[in-house]
């Protein structure tokens, strides 16, 4: 056990955070879709630490985090797609899969062996800040221990992973709320990795054709992408209209209910609101959650599909 710092996100606090990340140690920080849990990206024993801390069970690939576009393209092998998407969308929820760069630098626990490299600049200031501090590539899969809901907030953080990690630089609640959509540049195609905290119909706009969903089994190792993922220890219902004698109920729209996403019926409020309610309801220790229905258009395609999987028979 190690005594977990909880850093101010002012000037002392991101110049410790930084230095702790140059030092090898793993902190958690937030960005504007979910809190990630950085180690330097170019230090294998570092990124080791990441997979020992979440208990993942797997040496799946993370994304690496970076202050600008500009530094992006040392890692990995620029396209016009790219630029046309990093252009519009960065600093931003959006993740690029491309194809890594030989001269890149980055340890191989990164991209688990795999010849492309995930990559992003997340639009937090706080993000921003640290990453221009520390200097370097940082890679962060979600701050959370693996299997469970993603933390949007500090204590989210420490209530998964206090005394396995180093600090949490402090940012309040992330404004997004999920994780970032992540799109595959590696071949032609564009291809859907990942819903997520950007809506596809926005990807779809810039490019050719609309991204393709993913159906190649080489990657179903990834997080994102297994089944069961994102789960609470209560059990999901989905599109339920009211809730049962053991279950609490997570509404959408005006409504009854314990806890609504959105009662206004926006999207964007359902997606901020989504892991921080489902935290809330878990901890009530309830047997169930029942759901409603969320619509499948622009963020409520990520929506509904980070509910499937809390919903999805656990492993
Ligand atoms: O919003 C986010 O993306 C957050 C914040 C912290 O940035 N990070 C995050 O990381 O969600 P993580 O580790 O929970 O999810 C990483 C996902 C994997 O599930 C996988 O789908 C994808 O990134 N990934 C990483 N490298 C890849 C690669 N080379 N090819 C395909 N997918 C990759
Ligand atoms: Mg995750």
């Amino acid at each position: 056990m190690i005594r977990t710092e909880l850093l101010k996100p002012d000037n002392s606090g991101i110049t410790r955070a930084a230095r702790l990340l140059a030092d090898g140690a793993l902190v958690a920080f937030p960005t504007e879709t979910v809190y990630g849990l950085g180690a330097d990206a170019r230090n294998n024993l570092a990124v080791a630490r990441i997979f020992e801390a979440k208990g993942r069970p797997r040496f799946n690939p993370l994304i690496v985090h970076v202050a600008t576009t500009d530094i992006a393209r040392n890692y990995v092998a620029w396209s016009d797609q790219a630029e046309a998407l990093a252009h519009a969308f960065w600093p931003g929820p959006l993740t690029l899969v491309l194809p890594l760069r030989a001269d890149a630098g980055l340890s191989d626990l990164v991209t688990a062996g795999l010849p492309s490299l995930a990559i992003r600049v997340p639009a937090h200031p706080l993000a921003h800040r640290l990453l221009t501090a520390f200097g370097g590539p940082v890679a962060a899969p979600s701050a959370n221990p693996s299997g469970r809901i993603s933390p949007t907030t500090a204590a989210h953080v420490l209530a998964g992973l206090s005394g396995r990690i180093a600090a949490v630089l402090d940012g309040g609640a992330c404004p997004v709320g999920l994780e970032s959509t992540i799109i595959g540049l590696t071949d032609d195609t564009p291809v859907l990795l990942r819903h997520g905290g950007l809506p596809v119909e926005d990807v779809a706009m810039l490019l050719p054709a609309a991204p393709v969903q993913n159906t190649s089994p080489v990657i179903l190792t990834a997080p994102g992408q297994m089944e069961s993922h994102y789960a609470p220890a209560a059990r999901l219902r989905l599109n339920a209209a009211s809730p049962k004698p053991d279950e609490a109920m997570l509404g959408f729209g005006a409504m009854d209910c314990d806890l609504n996403l959105s009662p206004r019926e926006d999207l964007a409020e359902a997606a901020a609101n989504l892991f921080p309610h489902l935290h809330s309801l878990d901890a009530r220790h309830v047997a169930g959650i029942a759901v409603s229905t969320i619509p499948e258009r622009g963020l409520g395609r990520a929506i509904n599909d980070r509910l499937r999987r809390a919903a999805a028979p656990r492993p």
